[in-house]
């Protein structure tokens, strides 16, 4: 095959991030090389998020422009895959004529195959099928970094909450072996990289599946005894799955970072359980106490939904309400967007927009306060960074984490270089805090 260029435009969460350097990895490994321009590509593949109404459009707009490009340029293959992909299938075909593929979420492994296909019979392909091997080989993976590296440990999700479409496009939850993951993970280390953020929906019930007995606290404790990695991160973790075990594991080893995205969705009880979340406001706060008390610098994130069907000014304050007594670092929001085959979009009493978009904003500036709060407390400290790089707006300064995931701006006047430092650990002098990230400076290495 002669060399192609790939155009990829990826959409929605960490997964498809993830997944979207799984499709550089395996076209790279037939030939095909990544580009920006998508003029000059060969192929466009569109890896697309469906959690919100708003994502899924975006998609259609998306195709749209690319219409005149394959007008152009008859030959250019076009694909589609991600979560729209893996609810829509052939009707994507049926509706944008310029579509040569449409691949789902299980099937990635299968891309080589397809694009062969494609180029040598022209066919249009749609195959949403879940492939009986869904791991792809780790070292065909093209991270994106070289520091930090996404590790998925389970696909899928069962826990089927009534507004949310991930258990339609992304399949039943399976966790992946303890020796894939290992491996991955040992090979991230020799390649250099000093973080990894393990990703799935749940990942509290990582191996309930399996027969290995192995649970998520034991794969924790596992991948904190590879050496060369420095830290660990995991996202997301279930309040309804959150055990005492894992409390312990993040207090006692060393390489598990002081952080935790822990989605509440609605402070009501009465939302809560129309969201089938498996959980009460009392019962997600009783285990907020007992991670802050083992964890006392732990730095807390949330994803909360406004304007679920049904949310009475009375619910909408409760979710104030336990904003204010965690008093998160940070949070995802999101209006709530009916989502097809999804039962709460199906329920009669659906919130207005204007009602959605004020209770947002209410709760934006709430957030805002409070995550600046917490931030400006930084100022003064010192605290251990992680450099990644050099910062993307500004290229005479470097870019690197807190063990709680705050973002920090350190400038280089010092001399330092970005090659010197990318990977290290360093202590750096909080300086300044706003709302977005901190500023600082270094004050001496950690190795
Ligand atoms: N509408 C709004 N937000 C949603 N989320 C999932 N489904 C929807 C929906 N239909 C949010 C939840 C979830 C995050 C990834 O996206 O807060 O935790
Ligand atoms: Fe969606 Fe609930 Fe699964 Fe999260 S746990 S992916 S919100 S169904």
């Amino acid at each position: 095959m002669s060399e192609k260029n790939l155009a990829l435009l990826t959409f929605g969460c960490q997964m498809n991030k993830y997944d979207s350097e799984k499709i550089v990895g395996l076209l790279e490994n037939s030939g095909i090389r990544l580009t920006d321009n998508l003029d000059t590509a060969d192929i466009i593949i569109l890896n697309t998020c469906s959690i919100r109404e708003k994502a899924e459009h975006k998609v259609y707009s998306q195709l749209g422009r690319l219409t005149p490009l394959k007008k152009k340029n008859p030959n250019l293959i076009i694909g589609v895959g991600g979560c729209v992909a893996q609810i829509q299938g052939k009707k994507i075909l049926q509706r944008a004529p310029q579509v040569d593929l449409v691949f789902g979420t299980l099937n990635i492994n299968k891309l080589p195959g397809f694009i062969r296909e494609i180029e040598e019979t022209s066919a249009r392909i749609s195959d949403i099928d879940s492939n009986s091997d869904i791991d792809t080989d780790s070292a065909a993976i093209k991270r994106e970094g070289a520091v930090q590296a996404w590790v998925n440990i389970m696909h899928g999700c069962d826990n089927y909450c009534s507004y949310c479409v991930v258990p339609y496009t992304r399949g039943r939850e399976k966790s992946r072996t303890r020796e894939s993951i290992l491996t991955e993970i040992r090979g991230l280390s020799e390649k250099g990289f000093k973080e990894v953020t393990l990703l799935g929906q749940n990942v509290n019930s990582y191996g309930s599946d399996l027969s290995e007995g192995i649970d998520f606290p034991d794969l924790l404790s596992l991948i904190d005894k590879i050496e060369g990695i420095k830290r660990i991160r995991f996202i997301t973790s279930h309040p309804k799955d959150l055990s005492d075990n894992l409390i312990k594991a993040m207090a006692e080893l060393p390489k598990v970072c002081e952080s935790l995205h822990l989605p509440i969705q609605s402070g009501s009880d009465s939302i809560l359980q129309n969201m089938k979340r498996g959980y009460t406001s009392g019962e997600y706060l009783k285990n907020i106490d007992k991670v802050k008390e083992a964890i006392p610098e732990i730095s807390l994130s949330s994803d909360v939904i406004v304007g679920f069907p049904g949310e009475t000014d009375e619910d909408f304050e409760k979710t104030r309400d336990i904003i204010k007594s965690v008093r998160y670092d940070g949070i995802f929001l999101f209006k709530y967007s009916p989502r097809p085959e999804t039962p709460a979009s199906e329920f009669s009493n659906q919130i207005p927009n204007d009602v959605k978009q004020a209770r947002f904003e209410n709760i934006m500036e709430l957030q805002k306060e409070i995550t600046l709060n917490k931030n400006k407390k930084l100022e003064g400290k010192i605290v251990e960074i992680l450099i990644e790089g050099n910062n993307k707006n500004d290229n005479s300064k470097l870019t690197g984490r807190t063990r709680t995931n705050k973002l920090v701006t350190i400038p280089t006047e010092g001399g330092f270089k970005k090659e010197d430092l990318t990977g290290k650990l360093i202590d750096v002098k909080i300086t300044r805090a706003n709302l977005y990230g901190l500023e600082g400076i270094i004050v001496g290495s950690r190795q």
